[in-house]
């Protein structure tokens, strides 16, 4: 069984998950118009991994008998300026995301749900992989500069971090 307060801050992470891979698929999209191919690589896998991620919540709520609500699509932003503009917006949204499973971790120990709470150290472990790769990033971004975004382009497939989710 699920907790019922459990079980409505899952369905809310649920959202952010699939409007998360959205927004990254949007993020992807608008990269290789702009003939970033290497960063829309990049961000194409992160859509599908945050994808991984709204299915593992689903699964976990369905498994222990809860009910898990399938959103609706939520129209994310068409530009993103610069490339570095676009990673420090993906910095902050997996700073916020980290927020949301930190709030998941409160209600679980609030509700005495030791069974999620122990299921939702994964997602804690993800995001600071997450915010960290994204970092590097952006450090790297930052250290080759604006003349040598081909080159950064390039590199930028090797720098791929994240968990399984399917662990
Ligand atoms: Fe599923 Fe990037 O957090």
């Amino acid at each position: 069984m699920i907790y019922k307060k459990v079980e409505e801050i899952l369905n809310v992470q649920v959202q952010k998950e699939d409007y998360s891979s959205q927004l990254y698929l949007a993020m992807a999209s608008w990269a290789e118009n702009q003939g970033y191919s290497g960063v829309a690589e990049w961000l194409y896998a992160q859509a599908e991994e945050e994808r991984m991620h709204m299915l593992k919540i689903v699964r976990y709520m369905n498994e222990r008998d809860g009910v898990a609500v399938i959103p609706g699509l939520e129209q994310p932003p068409k530009e993103f300026g610069s490339l570095s503009e676009m990673f420090d917006a993906v910095l902050k949204h997996e700073q916020y995301i980290s927020k949301s499973i930190n709030e998941i971790v409160a209600v679980c120990i609030e509700e005495k749900d030791y069974t999620t709470h122990n299921w939702v150290q994964w997602f804690v472990e993800e995001q600071i992989e997450e915010e960290a790769s994204v970092k590097d990033i952006i450090d790297k971004l930052n250290l080759v500069g604006d003349n040598n975004l081909y080159m950064f382009d390039r590199d930028i497939l090797g720098m791929r971090g994240g968990a399984n989710p399917s662990a």
